[in-house]
């Protein structure tokens, strides 16, 4: 039998992409859990409980352990008043009610740094430039009062089923910009939040971006000529429309860049370090 990632029984919030992905590594690990706010909830390989971030009334359902909590819930309301208003009222309950679970893993979002040029780190001084990374920043800092927590900011999560060669194959139109790309394979972001539920002492925020970011448009062109199944018939512009690419503002391409160094230093190998294995 494969020893499982990481001995430490977690608690999912959310069995969406990652959740599942997530459960099944910790199928392995007693005492783990998941939560789902559909009913029937899915049918995973550890035990699933009803829970809507929303409803008060169904928070009670949270198993009273010491598990490690993974959330991959993402905001909730988009006035960023009254999600902070949510949020205490949600922690102040859970410091109350369920205080053994007071480890966090929170999968935040690359989101939080502006679309401006630059090499952004995990203590680089800034704000958000969009209303979705200012309550991504909001969120990370009202956790941090009530749970030890963990921040994980991912790229674009890719992969099992989800990614530009899935845009490609459906001909749905590619991104037409050179801004750089994040991305990070799931079950490498999955191996992160693992890891650090095994280590609580590794750094509190932590980028998940792989080791190559690139336009989408230009991960596209590799699609077309590495995998068999892809042709760029399947797109809706020719793949050398350069004009197309010319007529874009430079405003609205920044060389922005998210720093994978903390990561790095992790010592965690990527199984996918960029999308050509991810993709290929
Ligand atoms: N996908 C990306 O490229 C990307 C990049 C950076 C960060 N993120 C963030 O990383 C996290 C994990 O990503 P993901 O792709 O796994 O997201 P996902 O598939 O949307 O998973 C989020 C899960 O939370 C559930 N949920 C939503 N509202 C809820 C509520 N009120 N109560 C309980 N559960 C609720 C969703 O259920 P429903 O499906 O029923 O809504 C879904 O199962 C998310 O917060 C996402 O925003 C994603």
């Amino acid at each position: 039998m494969i020893a499982p990632l990481s001995a430490v029984p977690c608690g999912i919030l959310g069995l969406g992409f990652l959740g599942k992905i997530l459960a099944k590594e910790l199928s392995k690990v007693p005492e783990s859990w998941g939560t789902d706010h559909k009913t029937p909830a899915p049918e995973l390989e550890l035990p699933v409980f009803y829970f809507d971030w929303n409803k008060q009334d169904s928070w009670s359902s949270l198993p009273e352990t010491s598990a490690v909590l993974a959330l991959t819930i993402p905001p909730q309301l988009d006035s960023p008043e009254a999600e902070a208003k949510r949020l205490h009222n949600w922690c102040s309950w859970m410091q109350q009610e369920r205080p053994s679970l007071k480890r966090m893993i929170y999968i935040s979002s690359t989101g939080v740094y502006p679309k401006r040029n630059g090499l952004w780190s995990e203590d680089s001084e800034f704000e958000a430039d969009t209303n979705s990374g200012k309550l991504r920043l909001l969120t990370e800092k009202i956790l941090s009062q009530y749970f030890t927590l963990h921040v994980v900011r991912p790229g674009g999560i890719y992969g099992c089923g989800r990614g530009i060669d899935v845009r490609f194959k459906s001909g749905k139109p590619i991104p037409v910009s050179t801004t750089p790309v994040h991305r990070i394979h799931v079950e490498d972001l999955s191996r992160i939040i693992l890891h650090l539920a095994e280590h609580p002492e590794s750094p509190s925020c932590i980028n998940a971006v792989d080791l190559e970011a690139k336009p989408s448009w230009e991960v596209a062109c590799w699609l077309a000529e590495n995998r068999e199944d892809l042709t760029e018939e399947m797109l809706q512009f020719p793949l050398n429309d350069i004009n197309l690419l010319q007529a874009v503002k430079p405003e609205e391409t920044p060389e922005r860049f998210v720093s994978n160094q903390r990561l790095h230093e992790l010592d965690i190998t990527l199984h996918y370090p960029t999308f050509r294995e991810g993709l290929g």
